[in-house]
């Protein structure tokens, strides 16, 4: 895992920016997956401040998403398919056709899952993961106990991602199924990237970088893809038992350099 300690969320966020901006300008046929979440909104916005300067163009992207409430249509204010029309596609020259989005209201749940798992691989698959992580250790929503086996499916949320997802609904309740990419889907994509920022993730970020490989905290999955990067904030890091390590490799977040 590659670990990258940043001063703060914006130095965060503009290095995630930059990883986005390189994987596109390099591939010919870039396939993204994104993320939602209050983790993301800042990269959302400096990706359209990017998109409107010319200096990145999301033209030739296909995307998916990783997940969506169970029962939720995309016309919901709450879903994540309103969040990402809001924060990124209304705003940037993505072609609404290579946009993959899950059918929260899909008549079969568990049909819409497998119809989006064949459409990843449809596709060669994720070339780039974006993540965010629960407190809870969870990704996307794949809550603690989750199968490291498994792919999209439906999973009931805890209690916890409820009430952090509350807001969204207010006053209703927040659903209590969700249709989400499985941990081995995501260990699929050829680059998974991690940000997480502020002190309510550093003991989740320790356990997922520093921790026993468990299905009690999902996020530890990573640590079995060749290629993952983690871009944390001071608060996030906080915790960690061996951050003059990453600090040594990465000083100030830079690049490795060998010799
Ligand atoms: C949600 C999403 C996750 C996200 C996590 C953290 O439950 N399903 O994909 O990573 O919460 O979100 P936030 O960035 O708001 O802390």
């Amino acid at each position: 895992m590659k670990v990258l300690i940043l001063p703060d969320a914006p130095a965060v966020t503009r290095r995630a920016a930059s990883i986005i901006a390189d994987y596109l300008a390099r591939d010919a046929s870039p396939v993204l997956g994104f993320a939602t979440g209050e983790t993301m909104r800042p990269l959302y916005a400096r990706l359209v401040a990017l998109c409107a300067e010319g200096k990145m163009s999301f033209g030739r992207t296909t995307s998916f998403n990783l997940d969506e409430y169970v029962g939720v249509p995309a016309a919901h204010p709450a879903s994540f398919a309103a969040y990402m029309r809001a924060n990124l596609f209304d705003h940037v020259d993505m072609d609404p056709a290579r946009i993959n989005l899950m059918a929260g209201d899909a008549p079969d749940p568990e049909a819409e899952a497998a119809r989006y798992e064949a459409a990843i691989t449809a596709v060669g698959g994720i070339g780039l993961q974006l993540l965010g992580i629960g407190q809870n250790g969870h990704i996307a929503f794949n809550e603690p106990t989750s199968s490291l086996a498994s792919r999209t499916r439906i999973k009931t949320l805890t209690e916890a991602t409820r009430r952090a997802n509350a807001p969204a609904f207010a006053p209703d309740p927040v659903p209590r199924f969700a249709l989400t990419l499985g941990i081995a889907t995501i260990l699929a994509a050829r680059h998974c990237l991690l940000l997480a920022t502020g002190p309510s993730k550093a003991e989740a970020v320790t356990r997922m970088i520093e921790g026993p490989l468990g299905a009690d905290c999902p996020a530890t999955a990573l640590q079995l893809h060749p290629k993952a990067t983690v871009v944390l904030d001071e608060a996030a890091a906080s915790r960690l038992r061996l951050r003059d390590y990453y600090e040594t490799v990465h000083p100030a977040g830079a690049e490795q350099r060998v010799g």
